[in-house]
């Protein structure tokens, strides 16, 4: 078989990292990729958000088979033109995109189907926005309506937060996505995700992660696009997960289906845990990343045969078979993200790390440069490591993070804190 998998991350390095162990794997396109994607698949430059020229290219390479990484090119409908054009696809129509390119169409589909989640009311106006603030008082959160690069949403613990939040998104701060804002309900508890297959009809739950999005020891300082997580996730019990998938997820996969809108790619469940009962925060139409890299680490060569049997409808017929095990990742950033950061420090020592079914470093935002490794990104390694526990998956990852030489960088040293 041969495979291309669209994106340039640590997500995608992932997925390419697990697709590449799989014996039915032929040959491995990553487009564009990234310099540690390059050491076990092709690297190719394309334009991922162009659904012709994906097809095109396609064409030009006999694939058979194409994952899509980041939810850009799905809401831009690249699944859409390939399998217009009859190529084998994992990921969503720009339609079932929605549940992440729309904050709004997510609360729809939860008031048709009856999914537990934060009230909400919807607002395209200022002054009447700001009304139902000040009526509401905090806390509230507040969110632009369309994707903001995670950026979009204040959890305001102030009235003055929540206001000013409105005069940023109404102010143009996200263009377009903020078009329209979505007030919510503020939900206490505690976040875990919980990732689902669907080939449109089927739900399959293929794991539970919980991440760190503040960039700091202790859970402090600016949001992130994550900085690290781990899985299993203890506070999403078997229980928990059932409820979930009884409550929101099933109804949600039935409600896209009854729309002719159906959802074939992974869900990605954002819920709040409180009083053995989760509520749905968000969904995403893609892995989340980090949390594919510990999910990938923990599922191996099989992910291929999930991700196949779901871009076929046939998820009935699949299980993902779990060792007792734990995986985890620790972010290695940039100095200064997330705020504003240097690219093109360089990292040594890579080349002395295990890479084996227990260690792993995956890129996140690399490049190569003359032979040495550079970083050209925020988020720039995914020092990734599994265990028979947490702790034992944790040691291994730091002791990986220690042996890394680049002063250019910085990372937590308490992923999994929760847990442990
Ligand atoms: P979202 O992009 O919708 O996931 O929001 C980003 C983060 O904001 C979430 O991961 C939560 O930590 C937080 N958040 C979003 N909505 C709520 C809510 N209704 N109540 C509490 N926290 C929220
Ligand atoms: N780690 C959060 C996300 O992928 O959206």
């Amino acid at each position: 078989m041969n495979i291309l998998v669209l994106g340039s991350g640590g997500r995608e390095h992932a997925l390419a990292w697990a697709i590449k162990q799989n014996p039915k794997c032929d040959r491995l396109i990553v487009a564009p990729g990234n310099a540690g994607i390059a050491d076990l698949a092709e690297c190719a430059a394309l334009d991922i958000l162009d659904g012709a020229a994906v097809v095109e290219f396609c064409g030009e390479n006999a694939i058979d088979f194409v994952v899509v990484g980041p939810e850009a090119p799905l809401a831009a409908g690249v699944a859409d033109a390939l399998r217009a054009a009859g190529i084998l696809t994992f990921g969503p129509s720009a339609e079932a995109a929605r549940l992440e390119a729309s904050k709004a169409f997510t609360k729809e589909i939860c008031d048709a189907c009856n999914a537990p989640t934060a009230g909400y009311a919807r607002f395209t106006d200022l002054a009447a926005a700001k009304d139902y603030v000040t009526e509401q008082g905090a806390p509230i959160v507040v969110k632009a309506d369309g994707l903001a690069a995670g950026k979009g949403v204040i959890v305001a613990m102030t009235l003055d937060e929540a206001l000013a939040g409105l005069d940023e998104i109404f102010g143009g701060a996200f263009g377009a996505a903020g078009a329209e804002v979505v007030i919510e309900e503020f939900m206490a508890g505690e976040e875990a995700s919980l990732f689902i297959l669907s080939d449109g009809e089927t739900a399959l739950a293929v794991g539970g992660a919980q991440d760190h999005k503040r960039v700091g020891d202790g859970d402090t300082g600016p949001n992130t696009g994550g900085m690290g997580a781990y899985s299993p996730a203890p506070v999403l019990t078997d229980a928990i997960a059932e409820q979930a998938m009884a409550e929101i997820v099933r109804p949600t996969i039935a409600e896209m289906a009854r729309r002719g809108t159906p959802f074939q790619g992974v869900l990605y469940a954002g819920l709040m845990i409180e009083n053995g009962r989760a509520r749905l925060v968000e969904y995403n139409v893609r892995f989340g990343d980090p949390e594919c890299q510990v999910l990938m680490m923990r599922l191996g060569a099989q992910a291929l045969d999930l991700l196949q049997a779901c871009a076929e409808g046939r998820l009935a017929e699949v299980q993902p078979v779990w060792a007792d095990d734990h995986a985890i990742t620790v972010v290695m950033a940039a100095n200064g993200y997330p705020g504003d950061y240097a690219k093109g420090s360089q990292i040594r020592g890579l080349d002395e790390l295990p890479d084996d079914s227990l260690n792993m470093v995956f890129h996140a935002g690399t490049a190569a440069r003359d032979g040495a490794i550079i970083a050209s990104g925020g988020r720039v390694l995914n020092v990734t490591a599994r265990g028979a526990s947490l702790a034992e998956a944790r040691e291994r990852a730091y002791a990986m993070v220690d042996a890394i030489d680049w002063p250019g960088g910085f990372c937590r040293r308490d992923i999994g804190w929760r847990a442990l």
